[in-house]
Parts: structure tokens; sequence; C-alpha cells
């Protein structure tokens, strides 16, 4: 994507790309939304697809693919051992990391299930700029605990600081001398990160941590699942890399660290993931446990269609056209959002556009989940899926009560290469009309509430008729109910 000069004025985000496949969607009236949404206990992962007209749940998986991905999907080498659809990926992956050890396993969680087990043990202390959902809980479960030690810039929504993922080393000092660096297994690099509104961090940070990990002795591990976006943060606002390829940005990220690991459903716009790995003893460690869990070592639970996506759609990851759409069109949304008064995390960051909840439904208690509750109203009264990334995502602590997020945010997905500006331009519409009238919106609690990761499967209520009255104002200005 360009950002092109237009003679009307202003610069709008311009695509690379056309569509040669489409799929037809649908926007259901008010009322049938209202049903779904409780049907699905106001949860958002529990809706069905057909009640959805724009699914921003995530990009994971669902991002389009390219002629170039669908071609090389035609032309692989189907074999449970050997394939040589596998070893071409292998290949992409020294030329792009220049490391020479890869492990396949079907998703991102996978692979972190994969590294805990192995190097993680009970005691064990795992710093990282900030924690993931399913990280945590693997490493969890494994007897470890996180620390996150991303600067205190991080958690301001309205921050203009460009690298707010980076970590703050005099944190980072501190814990090695406190828990001391044996009981540092490695320490996790998240590019960018994904639950504070897709913060990247700066090549000097990566840098400068790395640093502090070698002379420790500390090994260092890169969660590279959005690292496509952050290839983009660095080229555009790192000076010092301004004029250095995609490539180059790669390779120097790489440099720093022991072991790579990535969820393809976002890295390489595909389905699957893999372990990256420096030496053939990190990789001897984890072989056993990938023919157990994973399958063989040449497909590691994924389909071969899938290895032969990710060679191409990796090496499309290199292209500065190619992975700008994201962070282009999100920040999109997200100043369209901001010059209408709606709170959104700033600057824009990768993976989608953030609405900062809490300042959206100051009247609605964190206990009461305000991102949560947005999700289920902009769902209302747009057909829009959103992921909240707030208290509900929490696990909570160890004697049962609910750990308040640092955060509450509402994240509106921005998968690749799927929508058009009008799908935005409606979007912000709708969340423009919903902000003019948040009192109406109220809270959720919970009714099902499973133990671990409970945002993917628990059922919510809400706590009173709010969604009744949201629906009733909405057809006074929408009689249509659309
Ligand atoms: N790490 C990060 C930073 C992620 O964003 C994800 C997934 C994973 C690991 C796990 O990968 O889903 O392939 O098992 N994030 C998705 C999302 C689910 O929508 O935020 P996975």
């Amino acid at each position: 994507m360009k950002k092109i000069k237009f003679y009307g004025g202003g610069h709008i985000p311009l695509e690379m790309h056309k569509a040669k496949v489409i799929q037809k969607i649908t926007l259901s009236p008010v009322d049938e939304r209202l049903k779904a949404i409780n049907e699905a206990g106001n949860n958002q992962f529990l809706l069905k697809n057909e009640s959805i007209f724009l699914d921003m749940l995530t990009d994971s998986g669902v991002n389009a693919i390219s002629d170039k991905q669908q071609a090389s999907m035609m032309t692989t080498d189907d074999a449970y051992a050997g394939s040589r659809t596998y070893y071409l990926l292998e290949e992409k992956i020294r030329e792009i990391f220049g490391m020479d050890f890869f492990l396949p396993a079907h998703q991102g969680r996978a692979c972190e299930s994969l590294l805990a087990k192995t190097f993680v043990s009970e005691g064990d202390v795992v710093p990282m700029n900030y924690h993931f959902t399913t990280t945590k809980a693997h490493i969890m479960l494994n007897g470890g605990r996180v620390e996150e030690l991303a600067g205190d810039e991080a958690l301001k929504c309205d921050s203009e600081n460009p690298f707010k993922g980076n970590f703050d080393l005099d944190k980072l000092r501190n814990l090695i001398d406190e828990v001391g660096k044996e009981n540092i297994p490695f320490l996790r690099f998240e590019a960018g990160t994904n639950l504070i509104g897709g913060q990247p961090l700066s090549l000097k940070n990566i840098k400068e941590v790395s640093a502090i990990c070698r002379e420790n002795g500390i090994m260092t591990v890169l969660d590279a699942s959005l690292l496509q976006d952050n290839l983009y943060f660095i080229k555009t606002r790192e000076e010092e890399y301004k004029d250095s390829t995609i490539r180059e940005i790669t390779r120097e990220i790489a440099n720093q660290m022991d072991i790579i690991y990535f969820s393809a459903r976002k890295l390489g716009f595909s389905r699957g993931g893999g372990i990256v790995l420096r030496t053939k003893k990190l990789r001897d460690k984890m072989t056993e446990l990938v023919t157990l869990h994973e399958g063989f070592l040449t497909y590691g639970g994924m389909s071969i269609t899938e290895l032969a996506s990710i060679t191409q759609g990796l090496d499309e990851t290199m292209d500065m056209d190619m992975i700008s759409q994201g962070p282009m069109f999100i920040e999109y949304m997200v100043d369209e959002l901001d010059k209408r008064g709606v709170p959104v995390v700033k600057p824009a960051g990768g993976l989608g556009c953030h609405i900062d909840a809490r300042a959206f439904l100051p009247h609605v208690a964190d206990e009461e989940y305000p991102a949560a509750s947005l999700t289920a109203a902009i769902y209302l009264v747009a057909g829009l899926r959103s992921m909240e990334r707030g208290t509900v995502s929490e696990e909570r602590n160890p004697d049962g009560s609910e750990h308040i997020a640092d955060v509450e945010l509402v994240r509106c997905a921005l998968p690749r290469r799927v929508f058009t500006r009008s799908h935005i331009d409606f979007a912000v519409d709708r969340i423009h009309w919903l902000f003019d009238n948040r009192e109406l919106i109220g809270g959720l609690k919970f009714v099902e509430e499973p133990k671990t990761l409970r945002f993917f499967l628990g059922r919510l209520a809400p706590t009173s008729d709010w969604q009744e009255r949201l629906v009733e104002k909405f057809l006074e200005d929408f009689p249509e109910g659309f």
C-alpha cells in the first residue's frame, strides 16, 4: 500500500493489489443481532459467522492470500515424510532469518507449549515486554511466571511514543539482580505486542536488550507472530533504518535471537507455525516433542498446502507494498475515530484499531468488563465482531479474585487485504454513533466461566436491560434496522 497525495487534498492509503475472488457477506437487522448476541452469551467467539457483517475479531488465519500463494498450493509434493514442499519452506526460513534449524508446529500456541515444556520449570521467571494470553498460560502451566518489563508509557493509551512495546532496560537489569539469571530460562520479545494495541519494539531496543541477555547468558526468544507490522514500524519510525530494506531489518532482528517462533496464521498470511533455532543443540531438545505432539518433522501438524502458502507468504512479507497495507489501513481507522473524539490507542499500532474501552465507558466498572460490554454494543449497532482485550482475557488470580487488566481494549482487527475503505467508513460511522450514545451501554457478568482462557468459551449476560434500550435508540435513528 502506498500513501498517495490526492489532487483534491489529503493523503489516502492506496491498495497495491486488486481483488480476484470475493465472498458475499450480509448485514442482518438490529433485532436479529440482539437475538444472536444473546444466544452467543455475549461472547464474540461464540457468534456464528453468518450473523456477522464485518468480522474484525482477528486476522489470525483469515488474511486474504495472494495469487502466488494460491498457485504454490497447487503444486505441492504430498508426503508424510520428506516432502519437497517442506524443504522449500526450510530454505526460505534460512534465507530470511539466517538461522539453520526449523521445527514445524500446527500454530503459534503449539510453539509456545513446546518451548515452555522444554525450558520452563517450577519457579522460573520469563521476562517479556508484555504477555500474550496463550504464552502466559503455557508458562504458568509449567510452573513459571511472567514478568512484564515494558516501559511505563506502554499502558498510556494516548501517548505519542512510537515504540511503546520497548523494554525498560532498568527494569530488566533489576529483575535479573532480583531473581537471578539462573532462574530465567529465556527472555521473550513480542514484536509487536498484541494485548497493548499492537505497539512495536524498536530495533535499537531489541539490540540493547539482547546485549544485556548475552552478558548474562540468558537465551533470547522472539515471538514473531506480529513481526510484519513491527518491520513496517521500524522502517517508517526509526530514523536509523529508514533506508534499510525489510530483509535487512529482519536479518538484524534475527541476529539478536537464539530462537524465533511464529504463528503463521499471522506471519506469512497463512495457517500453521514454527520454531526457528540457531543451533542443532537447541533443536535436538525439542524434536521428540514435535513428533509426539505435532506430527512428523516435515509437516508438524500442518497440511502440505499450508506449508507452500507459508513459504510464499514469508517471501511476500519482505515486500513493503504487501506489509504496509495492514498498518496503513489501521492508521486510517484510528485517525478517523480520533477525529470524531472516540478514544483510541495512539499512535496507531499493528493488528487492528484499538479502542480504549475504559475511556469510552467510564461509567462501567472494571468488574463489569467495559471492553467486553463494548464489543457486544459494537456488534449490536454495526454487525461488527471485534475482540475483547481486557479483564475477560485475563486469568483469575490464584485466590480466585478478579485480575483487573492494565488496559481495557476493544480490538477491531483488520485482516490483511480483506476489507475496503467503505467497510472501514461504515465501522467508523457506527462506532461514532455509539460513542454519542455511550451512556446507554451497561456492563456484563459471567454466567458460565471456564477456569482457563475463559474468554474463548465463557458466557456472559447484561447486568440490566441496556441492550434493549440501546436497540430502541438505534431504531429511532436508523428505522430500517441497519
Ligand atoms: N503470539 C502472539 C503475539 C499472537 O498474537 C498469537 C495469536 C499467538 C502467539 C498464538 O498463535 O493463534 O497461532 O496459536 N493471536 C491471535 C489473535 C489468536 O487474534 O490475537 P496461534
